[in-house]
């Protein structure tokens, strides 16, 4: 007998059928409730508006739990490639080692970038934030790549999905080479996925390539734990981008343009500026804690709080365990990890954050590690956007393959009510 939610209005009752998810979630199908009562809901931020179903991602925020496609992250950050994640979140399973191989070959076919892009990339500044070049250098792909702009068959979705697997790790170590006054380089097709984005990464034009199984292994692990997050802003931008069919590619750039955002992506890069200005202060924690609490200081403890997670961010647990033992394994002593160690115990045991249940999210030490890898600090919601694109590319994928209509949300209006032109003297 599935459920009814019974709303009165003016005294009139209006029923709508909820809806049952399969880890037990209810949601009020409100579909018919402009038709019916001629009223909307409200719900800025959409803290309690789902925008879809989807059989991507589960989180839970208030266990902690995160799982793709049913398999727990803490699972898959051990045993899976970030490419077998890439697979599982776009095609909902684990791939078979044939199947793996072959997508492996079809995005090695895609993985060179038309020449010309170069010169896109030459107009900008060295100053230019990487993440502007990157969502411009990924919209100017659609000149490059016409055919993958609208396509609605699968066929033709595996073809744009390949090439911009092949294409976007070029596009990220370009925007940093172009930074370091580094020459563009290539990959390898003979190398691992993520071993071919550390060559093209860090390769020195007068040497030869030298795998470094330290950071090949730690940045898979972090790419697996930015991979996919349901419905968070940058998603829900490539979501509702490409419900008007402006293709995968331009989606992408959308989802770029809203990660950079401090208050999301952008976050792990402020959490290394905030760290950096803690211990240039002196190391004193209790200073910059005072500052979060103080609604008339617009400080927020950065890599601090989640929209969803009400318990510790599973992700932030792994990270957090991973940047010991990568620093571990270089041998770096690097002072902002104790600072953030810190920051985290006195913030844990402090009533303003336990009672807003206010925990270190995903993006409190994965700066730390990406610092450790030798990685610039204003690359690291770059390296956060590589982590996410086959998250994004899955859900755009679900997105279009469901037909859903076009994103267009409704509003209440509170401006003036109908009044008379004046002319220009009577103003
Ligand atoms: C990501 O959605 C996702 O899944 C995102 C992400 C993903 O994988 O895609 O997980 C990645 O974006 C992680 C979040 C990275 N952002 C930051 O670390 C920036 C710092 N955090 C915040 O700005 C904040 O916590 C948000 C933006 C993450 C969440 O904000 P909400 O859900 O809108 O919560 P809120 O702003 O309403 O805060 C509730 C209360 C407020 O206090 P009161 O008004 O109740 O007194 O908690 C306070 C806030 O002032 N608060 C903080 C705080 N975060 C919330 N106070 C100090 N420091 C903070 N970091």
């Amino acid at each position: 007998m599935s459920k009814i939610a019974t709303l009165e209005i003016d005294g009139k009752k209006y029923e709508f059928p909820i809806v049952e998810g399969t880890e037990n979630e209810l949601a009020i199908d409100i579909k018919s409730l402009r038709a019916s009562s001629n009223v909307i809901t409200l719900d800025p931020g959409y803290k309690n508006t789902g925008s879809c179903e989807s059989a991507i991602t589960f989180l839970d925020g208030e266990k902690g739990i995160l799982r793709y496609r049913g398999y727990s992250i803490e699972e898959l950050a051990d045993k899976a490639s970030f490419l077998e994640v890439c697979f599982l979140l776009i095609f909902g399973e684990l791939p078979t080692q044939e199947e793996l191989s072959k997508f492996h070959k079809d995005i090695k076919g895609q993985s060179i970038v038309d020449e010309d892009m170069k010169r896109i990339l030459d107009g900008f500044p060295k100053s230019a934030h990487p993440m502007g070049v990157l969502a411009s250098l990924t919209n100017a792909l659609v000149a490059f790549n016409p055919s993958s702009v609208n396509v609605d068959s699968e066929e033709d979705m595996y073809k744009a999905i390949v090439k911009i697997l092949g294409k976007f790790p070029v596009l990220v170590a370009w925007t940093m080479r172009k930074k370091m006054s580094l020459p563009l380089n290539y990959g390898d097709t003979s190398l691992g996925y993520v071993e071919n984005i550390h060559k093209m990464m860090f390769q020195q034009p007068n040497e030869d390539y030298k795998v470094d199984r330290t950071f090949i292994e730690a940045l898979d692990k972090l790419l697996i734990l930015h991979a996919d997050h349901e419905q968070n802003c940058s998603t829900s931008t490539v979501r509702i981008v490409g419900s008007s069919h402006s293709g995968l590619f331009a989606s992408l750039s959308a989802g770029i343009a809203a990660l950079w955002g401090p208050l999301h992506g952008g976050a792990n890069q402020a959490v290394i500026e905030m760290l950096e200005a803690i211990k240039a202060d002196g190391g004193d924690t209790s200073k910059f804690i005072l500052k979060a609490k103080d609604k008339n200081d617009p400080f927020r403890l950065m890599g601090f709080g989640h929209r969803v997670y009400k318990n510790f961010d599973p992700r932030a647990k792994i990270i957090k365990k991973a940047a010991d033992e990568v620093l571990g394994e270089l041998g770096i002593e690097d002072p902002i990890l104790d600072i953030a160690k810190g920051l985290e115990k006195v913030a844990l045991e402090d009533e303003y954050f336990i009672s807003r249940n206010l925990y270190p999210n995903v993006d409190f030490y994965s700066g730390i590690i990406y610092r450790a890898l030798g990685i610039p600090t204003d690359m690291f919601t770059v390296m956060f956007a590589l982590g996410r694109l086959p998250g994004w590319i899955a859900q755009w994928k679900e997105m279009r393959l469901g037909k859903e209509p076009i994103g267009r949300p409704r509003q209440v209006y509170t401006g003036y009510t109908h009044r008379a032109f004046k002319t220009r003297s009577e103003r």
